[in-house]
């Protein structure tokens, strides 16, 4: 990424892309959505998570090759992480490998605490996150992987919680990030603070990561459409109430 624009191979062709902003209410809602679930986790454990929409979007990669078929589009739920602003890349990454250090051989209810006040301190803030970028690790190195490997083009969609349904599509060209990269060390230092907790998969390596430089975003959430057309409360597009029939 050199300033505004993205640059990448697109079937043997050089491409380039527009870079662009995650929107606000996007981030808002990454931060306040992550603080809820560190603050039920404080109070009643890890065991708390049940869903977390914020953290689990779809991601959708293209197969190019000749064995496609039909149906080319690749469908995968990812745990995805909003990133530091380069210049507190560091600085983030070592406070959540400081508390995983310091958790090491402790029991994982007694040390809960601390990880998650090393979350907080980075998620608290919208000012902390990279505006352009999102960051997920591979874990299973399935259809996805061969697919971002080919075509660097794909596509996130996140759906949130009633009563607003926050949902964003986001278009995006990938960059791989293997260990040793600034981005790939700190969203592994992000997954590994809960690693063994309730709610994660247990892995015991991640091969590489993947970080989705945003050049396209389309609002899905139903309700920011609805300020402009006139619909009753049960309709697709209209008010909140709408969606679920009450
Ligand atoms: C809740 C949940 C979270 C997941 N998180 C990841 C992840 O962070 N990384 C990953 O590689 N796979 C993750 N998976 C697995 C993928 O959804 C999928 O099974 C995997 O990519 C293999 O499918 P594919 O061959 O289409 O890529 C997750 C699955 C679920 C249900």
């Amino acid at each position: 990424m050199t300033g505004n624009s993205i640059e990448a191979m697109v079937g043997g062709e050089k491409r380039t892309f527009a870079a662009m902003e995650l929107p606000r209410p996007f981030l808002e809602w990454q931060s306040e959505a992550r603080m809820r679930m560190f603050k039920a986790m404080t109070q009643g454990g890890a065991g708390q998570v049940r869903v977390q929409p914020a953290h689990l979007p779809v991601l959708a990669t293209w197969d190019a090759g000749d064995g496609a078929g039909d149906f080319p589009v690749n469908l995968s739920t990812r745990g995805m992480g909003i990133l530091p602003k380069a210049d507190k890349l560091a600085h983030y990454t070592s406070s959540l490998e400081r508390a995983r250090a310091e958790s090491a051989g402790r029991p994982i209810q007694e040390t809960l605490p601390a990880r998650l006040r090393a979350m907080e301190a980075f998620y608290v803030n919208v000012d902390n996150f990279d505006t352009r970028l999102l960051g997920g690790l591979d874990i299973f190195e399935g259809q996805t992987a061969k697919n971002m490997e080919h075509n660097p083009r794909v596509a996130l969609l996140y759906t949130g919680e009633a009563p607003k349904y926050p949902s964003f599509q986001f278009n995006a060209v990938v960059e791989k990030v293997l260990p040793g990269n600034p981005h790939y060390q700190f969203l592994l230092a992000a997954r590994e603070l809960f690693a063994t907790d309730a709610f994660h998969v247990h892995q015991d390596r991640y091969p590489f990561g993947y970080i989705c430089k945003i050049v396209e975003i389309k609002d899905k959430t139903p309700f920011a459409h609805a300020a402009s057309r006139s619909r009753p409360a049960g309709h697709p597009g209209g008010p909140p109430g709408g969606l679920d029939g009450k």
